[in-house]
């Protein structure tokens, strides 16, 4: 079952994937995320000239199921045309602002291994940093 949806998770973002804008750096990147509700959102990497403005495929994602109210993301799977590609610090710390024990998918639909933002991105600040200075 969870397998299943890993695997599911790998094949959407390998679709959008399929839908990335990258003429500059021709590096394209899919992600698929499923949401505390279990709905599937998908994104991909958008390019700008003014190279700064790049959205990458995981906040893409992300900001799409935000935007559409959800606040939690229980899993988001992360593909390339390379074997594994891991998200961006950028992208680490939007993960850590909509999840709590988020997994996270790298690899490709054949072969995937599973991390937690925690191998990922320890001793991050988060908004529980925010939230202890009140009262101090
Ligand atoms: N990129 C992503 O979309 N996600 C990642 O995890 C790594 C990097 C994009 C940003 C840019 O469009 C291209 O890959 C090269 O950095």
């Amino acid at each position: 079952m969870t397998e299943d949806i890993n695997k599911k998770l790998m094949q959407e973002a390998e679709k959008a994937k399929g839908n990335a804008y990258v003429p500059y750096s021709n590096f394209a990147v899919g992600a698929a995320l499923i949401t505390e509700s279990g709905d599937i959102y998908t994104g991909c990497n958008v390019e700008s000239a003014s190279y700064g403005a790049t959205n990458c495929a995981e906040r893409t994602a992300i900001f799409k199921a935000v935007s559409d109210g959800h606040r939690k993301i229980k899993k988001i799977a992360i593909v390339s045309d390379l074997d594994e590609t891991y998200p961006c610090g950028i992208c680490r710390q939007v993960i850590a602002e909509f999840s709590d024990d988020v997994e996270i998918i790298i690899g490709n639909a054949g072969s995937y291994k599973v991390l937690t933002l925690d191998d990922l991105f320890p001793h991050s600040f988060t908004k529980k940093d925010l939230e202890s200075i009140e009262g101090k």
